[in-house]
Protein backbone atom coordinates (compact mmCIF):
# COMPACT_ATOMS: atom_id res chain seq x y z
CA UNK A 1 0.00 0.00 0.00
CA UNK A 2 1.67 3.19 -0.97
CA UNK A 3 1.96 5.21 2.16
CA UNK A 4 3.19 9.16 2.93
CA UNK A 5 4.05 10.13 5.95
CA UNK A 6 4.27 13.93 6.78
CA UNK A 7 6.18 15.68 9.41
CA UNK A 8 2.42 17.11 10.98
CA UNK A 9 -1.35 17.25 10.13
CA UNK A 10 -0.84 20.51 8.89
CA UNK A 11 1.49 19.41 6.22
CA UNK A 12 -0.64 16.91 5.32
CA UNK A 13 -3.32 18.27 5.02
CA UNK A 14 -1.96 21.21 2.76
CA UNK A 15 -0.58 18.43 0.36
CA UNK A 16 -4.16 16.46 0.26
CA UNK A 17 -5.96 20.08 0.01
CA UNK A 18 -3.61 20.85 -3.00
CA UNK A 19 -4.25 17.55 -4.58
CA UNK A 20 -7.93 18.08 -4.11
CA UNK A 21 -7.73 21.79 -6.14
CA UNK A 22 -5.37 20.42 -9.41
CA UNK A 23 -8.34 17.82 -10.11
CA UNK A 24 -11.46 20.69 -9.94
CA UNK A 25 -9.27 23.19 -12.08
CA UNK A 26 -8.24 19.71 -14.32
CA UNK A 27 -11.76 19.26 -14.83
CA UNK A 28 -12.73 22.83 -14.66
CA UNK A 29 -10.54 23.27 -17.92
CA UNK A 30 -12.27 20.49 -19.43
CA UNK A 31 -15.92 21.58 -18.98
CA UNK A 32 -16.42 18.93 -16.44
CA UNK A 33 -17.47 18.36 -13.22
CA UNK A 34 -15.63 17.07 -10.15
CA UNK A 35 -17.50 14.48 -8.32
CA UNK A 36 -16.03 14.27 -4.69
CA UNK A 37 -16.83 12.04 -2.17
CA UNK A 38 -16.35 13.65 1.56
CA UNK A 39 -15.32 12.61 5.28
CA UNK A 40 -16.35 14.40 8.28
CA UNK A 41 -14.72 13.91 11.89
CA UNK A 42 -11.68 15.95 13.37
CA UNK A 43 -9.56 14.57 10.73
CA UNK A 44 -10.45 16.37 7.57
CA UNK A 45 -10.74 19.76 8.91
CA UNK A 46 -7.32 21.09 8.44
CA UNK A 47 -7.78 19.83 4.60
CA UNK A 48 -11.34 22.08 4.37
CA UNK A 49 -9.73 25.29 5.60
CA UNK A 50 -7.03 25.26 3.25
CA UNK A 51 -9.53 24.59 0.87
CA UNK A 52 -11.55 27.69 1.82
CA UNK A 53 -8.25 29.75 2.15
CA UNK A 54 -7.92 28.99 -1.47
CA UNK A 55 -11.08 29.56 -2.26
CA UNK A 56 -10.50 33.11 -0.20
CA UNK A 57 -7.58 34.07 -1.49
CA UNK A 58 -6.52 32.28 -5.07
CA UNK A 59 -10.02 32.20 -6.63
CA UNK A 60 -10.20 28.19 -6.45
CA UNK A 61 -14.28 28.09 -7.33
CA UNK A 62 -16.15 25.08 -6.60
CA UNK A 63 -18.86 25.82 -9.14
CA UNK A 64 -18.41 22.50 -11.15
CA UNK A 65 -17.61 20.56 -7.69
CA UNK A 66 -20.17 18.28 -6.57
CA UNK A 67 -19.97 16.43 -3.64
CA UNK A 68 -21.33 13.29 -2.00
CA UNK A 69 -20.52 12.49 2.00
CA UNK A 70 -19.90 9.45 3.43
CA UNK A 71 -22.19 8.91 6.18
CA UNK A 72 -24.98 10.66 8.74
CA UNK A 73 -25.86 9.47 11.86
CA UNK A 74 -29.67 8.19 12.08
CA UNK A 75 -31.64 9.33 13.49
CA UNK A 76 -30.05 12.81 13.38
CA UNK A 77 -31.80 15.99 12.28
CA UNK A 78 -30.02 18.14 9.70
CA UNK A 79 -30.14 21.18 12.42
CA UNK A 80 -28.31 19.52 14.76
CA UNK A 81 -24.87 20.99 16.24
CA UNK A 82 -23.70 17.22 16.02
CA UNK A 83 -25.17 16.45 12.86
CA UNK A 84 -22.96 15.95 9.95
CA UNK A 85 -24.83 18.01 7.93
CA UNK A 86 -23.98 21.15 10.11
CA UNK A 87 -20.22 19.37 10.65
CA UNK A 88 -20.30 20.53 6.59
CA UNK A 89 -21.29 24.00 6.58
CA UNK A 90 -19.41 25.05 9.35
CA UNK A 91 -15.85 23.49 7.83
CA UNK A 92 -16.59 23.86 4.29
CA UNK A 93 -19.66 24.75 1.97
CA UNK A 94 -20.65 27.98 4.30
CA UNK A 95 -17.32 28.95 2.42
CA UNK A 96 -16.86 28.61 -0.50
CA UNK A 97 -19.13 28.87 -3.82
CA UNK A 98 -20.31 25.20 -4.30
CA UNK A 99 -23.83 24.97 -5.77
CA UNK A 100 -26.14 23.66 -2.96
CA UNK A 101 -27.59 21.31 -5.24
CA UNK A 102 -24.96 19.92 -5.95
CA UNK A 103 -24.11 18.88 -2.02
CA UNK A 104 -25.36 15.23 -0.97
CA UNK A 105 -25.53 14.02 2.53
CA UNK A 106 -27.38 11.34 3.69
CA UNK A 107 -30.35 11.93 5.09
CA UNK A 108 -31.04 11.38 8.89
CA UNK A 109 -34.49 11.87 9.32
CA UNK A 110 -36.37 9.53 6.81
CA UNK A 111 -38.47 7.08 7.89
CA UNK A 112 -36.96 3.21 8.70
CA UNK A 113 -39.04 2.15 5.25
CA UNK A 114 -38.18 4.58 3.43
CA UNK A 115 -34.47 4.17 3.79
CA UNK A 116 -33.76 1.33 1.51
CA UNK A 117 -34.58 2.98 -1.75
CA UNK A 118 -33.20 6.30 -0.58
CA UNK A 119 -29.74 4.61 -0.34
CA UNK A 120 -30.15 2.74 -3.54
CA UNK A 121 -30.80 6.70 -5.21
CA UNK A 122 -27.71 7.80 -3.42
CA UNK A 123 -25.67 5.26 -5.09
CA UNK A 124 -27.27 5.90 -8.63
CA UNK A 125 -27.13 9.88 -8.09
CA UNK A 126 -22.86 9.02 -7.84
CA UNK A 127 -23.26 6.88 -10.97
CA UNK A 128 -25.22 9.03 -12.71
CA UNK A 129 -22.39 11.55 -12.51
CA UNK A 130 -20.11 9.23 -13.71
CA UNK A 131 -18.64 7.74 -10.09
CA UNK A 132 -16.44 9.52 -7.55
CA UNK A 133 -13.57 11.17 -8.99
CA UNK A 134 -12.19 11.56 -5.61
CA UNK A 135 -13.06 9.77 -2.24
CA UNK A 136 -11.35 11.00 1.12
CA UNK A 137 -11.42 9.44 4.05
CA UNK A 138 -10.58 9.19 7.85
CA UNK A 139 -10.32 5.64 10.17
CA UNK A 140 -12.13 5.21 13.33
CA UNK A 141 -10.40 3.03 15.63
CA UNK A 142 -12.49 0.11 14.83
CA UNK A 143 -11.20 -0.15 11.31
CA UNK A 144 -13.94 1.87 10.00
CA UNK A 145 -13.98 3.57 6.54
CA UNK A 146 -17.33 5.60 6.43
CA UNK A 147 -19.72 3.70 9.41
CA UNK A 148 -18.48 0.81 7.93
CA UNK A 149 -17.59 -1.05 11.26
CA UNK A 150 -16.05 -4.72 11.84
CA UNK A 151 -18.19 -7.24 9.68
CA UNK A 152 -18.82 -5.12 6.59
CA UNK A 153 -19.20 -7.05 3.46
CA UNK A 154 -16.51 -5.74 0.63
CA UNK A 155 -19.34 -5.55 -1.61
CA UNK A 156 -21.86 -3.58 0.45
CA UNK A 157 -23.57 -0.69 -0.33
CA UNK A 158 -24.88 2.77 1.27
CA UNK A 159 -26.79 1.24 3.88
CA UNK A 160 -28.28 1.35 7.33
CA UNK A 161 -26.13 0.30 10.03
CA UNK A 162 -25.12 -0.07 13.67
CA UNK A 163 -22.20 1.69 14.66
CA UNK A 164 -20.23 -0.34 16.72
CA UNK A 165 -19.61 0.61 21.12
CA UNK A 166 -16.13 1.83 20.37
CA UNK A 167 -17.08 4.19 17.78
CA UNK A 168 -20.11 5.51 20.06
CA UNK A 169 -17.77 6.51 23.19
CA UNK A 170 -14.95 7.92 20.53
CA UNK A 171 -18.39 10.18 19.73
CA UNK A 172 -19.75 10.58 22.84
CA UNK A 173 -17.82 13.72 23.83
CA UNK A 174 -19.85 15.56 21.12
CA UNK A 175 -23.04 14.26 22.44
CA UNK A 176 -21.97 14.71 26.25
CA UNK A 177 -22.44 10.83 27.18
CA UNK A 178 -22.84 8.11 24.77
CA UNK A 179 -25.90 7.45 25.68
CA UNK A 180 -26.86 10.08 23.55
CA UNK A 181 -25.26 8.96 20.57
CA UNK A 182 -27.38 7.66 17.92
CA UNK A 183 -27.03 3.87 17.62
CA UNK A 184 -26.88 4.13 13.86
CA UNK A 185 -25.59 5.79 11.10
CA UNK A 186 -26.80 5.60 7.20
CA UNK A 187 -23.36 4.90 5.56
CA UNK A 188 -21.85 4.12 1.89
CA UNK A 189 -20.52 1.14 1.69
CA UNK A 190 -17.12 -0.51 0.83
CA UNK A 191 -18.20 -1.32 -2.45
CA UNK A 192 -19.17 2.53 -3.24
CA UNK A 193 -15.80 3.68 -1.72
CA UNK A 194 -14.34 1.54 -3.95
CA UNK A 195 -15.58 2.57 -7.13
CA UNK A 196 -13.82 6.37 -6.57
CA UNK A 197 -11.16 5.99 -9.15
CA UNK A 198 -8.58 7.75 -6.17
CA UNK A 199 -9.32 7.05 -2.97
CA UNK A 200 -7.17 9.06 0.08
CA UNK A 201 -7.35 8.11 3.47
CA UNK A 202 -5.82 9.88 6.24
CA UNK A 203 -4.90 9.69 9.93
CA UNK A 204 -2.91 11.73 12.37
CA UNK A 205 -1.66 11.15 15.74
CA UNK A 206 -0.64 8.60 17.74
CA UNK A 207 -3.89 7.38 18.94
CA UNK A 208 -4.63 6.01 14.89
CA UNK A 209 -1.11 4.15 15.14
CA UNK A 210 -2.45 0.69 16.28
CA UNK A 211 -5.14 0.60 13.53
CA UNK A 212 -2.69 2.03 11.27
CA UNK A 213 -0.26 -0.65 11.36
CA UNK A 214 -3.60 -3.05 11.33
CA UNK A 215 -5.22 -1.49 7.84
CA UNK A 216 -2.05 -1.01 6.10
CA UNK A 217 0.13 -4.67 7.16
CA UNK A 218 -2.42 -6.66 9.11
CA UNK A 219 -3.87 -9.72 7.59
CA UNK A 220 -7.32 -8.75 5.22
CA UNK A 221 -10.51 -9.60 7.43
CA UNK A 222 -14.14 -8.12 7.69
CA UNK A 223 -13.11 -7.58 11.46
CA UNK A 224 -10.85 -4.61 10.11
CA UNK A 225 -12.89 -3.06 7.19
CA UNK A 226 -9.66 -0.72 6.31
CA UNK A 227 -7.63 -3.93 5.35
CA UNK A 228 -10.09 -4.20 2.41
CA UNK A 229 -8.10 -1.33 1.24
CA UNK A 230 -5.32 -3.28 0.12
CA UNK A 231 -6.89 -4.84 -2.71
CA UNK A 232 -7.75 -0.92 -4.16
CA UNK A 233 -4.57 -0.19 -7.01
CA UNK A 234 -5.71 3.27 -6.31
CA UNK A 235 -5.62 4.16 -2.38
CA UNK A 236 -2.88 6.24 -0.76
CA UNK A 237 -2.52 6.42 3.26
CA UNK A 238 -1.82 10.02 4.42
CA UNK A 239 -0.07 9.69 7.67
CA UNK A 240 1.66 12.60 10.08
CA UNK A 241 4.96 10.71 12.18
CA UNK A 242 3.09 10.02 15.06
CA UNK A 243 -0.22 7.83 13.09
CA UNK A 244 2.54 6.05 11.29
CA UNK A 245 4.72 5.27 14.22
CA UNK A 246 3.98 1.87 14.65
CA UNK A 247 4.59 0.73 10.59
CA UNK A 248 7.98 -1.73 10.39
C1 LIG B 1 -16.72 10.42 9.04
C2 LIG B 1 -16.37 9.00 8.89
C3 LIG B 1 -15.56 8.27 9.90
C4 LIG B 1 -14.37 9.07 10.44
C5 LIG B 1 -13.63 8.27 11.50
C6 LIG B 1 -12.49 9.06 12.11
O1 LIG B 1 -17.47 10.88 7.96
O2 LIG B 1 -16.78 8.43 7.92
O3 LIG B 1 -15.09 7.08 9.32
O4 LIG B 1 -13.52 9.39 9.38
O5 LIG B 1 -14.52 7.91 12.52
O6 LIG B 1 -12.99 10.13 12.83
P1 LIG B 1 -12.01 11.31 13.35
O7 LIG B 1 -11.50 11.98 12.10
O8 LIG B 1 -12.89 12.22 14.12
O9 LIG B 1 -10.92 10.66 14.11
Amino acid sequence: LPVTVYEDQREASVAVARRIATLIRSKQARGEQAVLGLATGATPVGVYAELVRMHRQEGLSFENVVTFNLDEYYPMLPTAVQSYVTFMHENLFDHIDIRRENIHIPDGTLPLEEIHAYCLNYEQQIEALGGLDLQVLGIGRTGHIGFNEPGSAPNSGTRLVTLDDLTRRDASRDFGGKENVPRKAITMGIGTIFKAREIILMAWSGKKAPIIKKAVEGEMSSEVPATYLQLSDNVEFVLDKDAASDLT
